[in-house]
């Protein structure tokens, strides 16, 4: 690669792009309209160009690409940064830098570009880009991560708050973090219950307005370009920029990732390549009701999987779960015990003062973390511990999954996910729409009859939406449906039957919406996504996929997994794989565990 120098910008300079770049149409046109640099191209044929091409007014010329130097970019990888216009609908707006990392293809011939998304949405893509995610997609494509507007060293990059130390203080013992605390589920129709969540929503609201403030302030009207529906055009803007003018767009995201994905389809149908979404958020949900109307959405299989998550600790025993008092014990007898536990932090929040940051669990704390563990399977172990302990009165070890700290130098942690959700979500019609603490109470109380008696107030802590009424901007361009379009090339979805936060009932609406254009395949077991467990059936039918071999709609991949493992013993997951199957297992667990780091940060 031909980068020495991150400030020099290699628009024009194609001697200097790295060689298993192709030259896309754009670029020959870009050039031709460019009578100094054709000049140069000229009189430096096949020699590295000068720097005039390159320098002055030159150096922001949109759809070119600044590479850095090898020593910036994870090994294995080229990355650098995309330059799009900033805003699709107004060039006056100047432009944006996406950052970009590639994990090239090493088997010929190259089939093309796919773009990656972690989800979040505030993922950092660039992370992806790996020989991992290359095991789940093939060897045959260039691997795209990005980071999507708004996000990590993406520009222009959210920072309403000054400093990572900042929003630790900000949230810290805040209803933002602490979670919504309920006295007890088991008697909705207390009004002790309303009153109480609607006084932790006045707080929430205050907070939310305080956000949107410092939002307003600091960033003004760079807020407006990080909505699903610009980072599309991001996206179809970079796949001409790598593949070409007629290059479709491949993509592959979970979670939010399947927002995205189907914001794709369903924008540009006729520019979609091979897409994968796994984790599937209802995007007709996403796009046309406000976000405090969206948890009752997604916890439609949380219980399910709290049940299994209790009746796989009883039988496991209390040696490897130590939530259950013996092997086979009733699993509503531990789901008692929980509950009177939770009931008990409700009255009396249990002191942590040996913690990372000494502190104090609540009730509503400890039911957001038990909700985020049901997320990850692989640390249903590690769960059953930290809740025994906490149950025993000692909550240090739930506590520090709550508090960790956010590195101080980490800016960009700030409100990347609101500058998404706030952009997206349907702005309120009318003033009666705008949500007052009462409905916000409300809400909790009908999600928690209708479909989550224990979770039905916790997801605030993991995905922080709300307070939109108070975001001070709109984006150019807000999507909200047709959903129903048609591809070439059917989409694929996957669904895990009990995934606790985006459930197979919104990968099974994508499905009937477009149900020529889709196909479902579905991973019977917990966790969200399938590469919370991975298995090699599924793992190889999304590969394949990528290959050209599209999966019959609703096969079904059996999972198998020791959820609380007897240490002493080998993992029974991998016992009788091939050597090959093994790899591509410790691949789909790699992608799974980084995904839900990218997730939390
Ligand atoms: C931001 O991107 C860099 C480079 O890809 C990565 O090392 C870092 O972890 C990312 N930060 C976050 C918070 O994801
Ligand atoms: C639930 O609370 C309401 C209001 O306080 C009360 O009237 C009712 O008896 C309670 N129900 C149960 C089963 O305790
Ligand atoms: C959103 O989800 C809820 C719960 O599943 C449902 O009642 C509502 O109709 C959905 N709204 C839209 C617009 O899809
Ligand atoms: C509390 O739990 C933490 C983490 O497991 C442990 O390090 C600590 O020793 C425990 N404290 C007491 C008093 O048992
Ligand atoms: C797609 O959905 C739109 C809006 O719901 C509807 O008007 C249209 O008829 C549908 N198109 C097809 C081909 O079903
Ligand atoms: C695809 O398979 C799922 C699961 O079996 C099923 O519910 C759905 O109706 C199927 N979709 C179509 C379009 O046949």
């Amino acid at each position: 690669m031909g980068a020495s120098n991150q400030d020099s910008y290699k628009a024009g300079t194609l001697s200097n792009m790295p060689e298993s770049t192709q030259r896309p149409k754009w670029f020959k046109r870009l050039i031709a309209g460019t009578a100094v640099c054709l000049f140069i191209l000229g009189a430096y044929r096949g020699s590295k160009l000068g720097p005039g091409c390159v320098s002055g007014h030159h150096r922001h010329r949109v759809g070119s690409i600044k590479w850095s130097t090898p020593s910036e970019c994870s090994p294995g990888t080229d990355c650098g940064s995309a330059i799009v216009p900033k805003d699709y609908f107004d060039s006056s707006a100047g432009t944006a830098s996406i950052a970009i990392a590639i994990f090239r293809a090493t088997k010929s011939p190259k089939k093309g570009t796919v773009f990656l998304n972690p989800g979040g949405p505030g993922g950092s893509g660039t992370r992806l880009a790996s020989q991992e995610i290359a095991d789940l997609i093939g060897e045959d494509w260039d691997l795209l991560g990005f980071d999507p507007r708004g996000i990590n060293k993406t520009e222009p990059q959210i920072q309403c708050f000054d400093s990572a130390s900042d929003v630790n203080f900000f949230v810290a013992n805040t209803v933002l973090q602490q979670g919504f605390t309920v006295a007890s589920s088991s008697n909705l129709s207390d009004p002790a219950i309303e009153a109480q969540l609607v006084e932790q929503s006045r707080e929430f609201l205050a907070l939310k307005k305080s956000q949107a403030e410092l939002c307003a302030r600091n960033m003004g009207d760079e807020l407006r370009y990080m909505g699903t529906a610009t980072v599309v055009r991001d996206m179809d803007f970079m796949a001409k920029l790598f593949d070409g003018e007629d290059g479709k767009i491949n993509y592959w995201g979970g979670s939010y990732g399947s927002i995205l994905g189907a914001y794709l389809v369903n924008m540009l149908p006729h520019r979609a390549g091979f897409v994968v979404i796994d984790g599937i958020a209802d995007p007709v949900n996403w796009s046309t009701e406000p976000s405090h109307k969206w948890p009752i959405n997604w916890l439609a299989s949380t219980e399910k999987t709290y049940r299994f998550y209790l009746e796989t600790c009883s039988r496991a025993g209390p040696e490897a779960c130590p939530l259950t008092q013996y092997t086979d014990e009733p699993y509503e007898e531990i789901e008692a015990r929980l509950e009177s536990f939770f009931d008990n932090l409700a009255v009396a929040p249990l002191p942590v003062p040996f913690a990372f940051r000494p502190g104090f669990l609540t009730s509503g704390a400890a039911r957001a973390l038990l909700l985020m563990y049901l997320e990850r399977p692989l640390q249903w172990a590690e769960s059953a511990l930290a809740l025994s302990q906490a149950v025993s009165g000692n909550g240090t070890l739930l506590f520090n999954k709550l508090a960790t700290p956010r590195p101080p130098s980490t800016p960009h942690y700030d409100l990347v996910r609101l500058g998404v959700t706030c952009i997206d979500s349907p702005p309120p019609a009318t003033r009666a729409e705008v949500p007052t603490p009462e409905d916000l109470a409300a809400e909790f109380i009908k999600t928690m009859r209708k479909v989550s008696p224990h979770f039905g107030a916790s997801v605030s802590v993991g995905e922080p939406d709300g307070g939109c009424q108070y975001w001070p901007v709109q984006g150019p361009e807000r999507f909200a449906g047709p959903w129903n379009a048609t591809l070439e090339w059917p989409m694929l979805i996957v669904s895990n039957t009990m995934d606790p936060i985006t459930p197979i009932e919104s990968g099974l609406r994508i499905n009937s919406l477009m149900p020529d254009s889709t196909r479902i395949i579905i991973q019977d077991g917990p966790g969200h996504c399938s590469t919370a467990i991975p298995t090699p059936c599924t793992v190889k039918l999304v590969r394949g996929y990528y290959a050209g071999v599209l999966p019959e709609n609703g096969t079904t991949c059996d999972t198998s997994y020791a959820y609380f493992p007897d240490t002493s013993k080998s993992d029974s997951t991998l016992v009788g794989l091939n050597a090959e199957d093994k790899r591509l297992m410790d691949s789909a667990r790699a992608v799974g565990e980084l995904l839900q780091d990218i997730r939390r940060a």
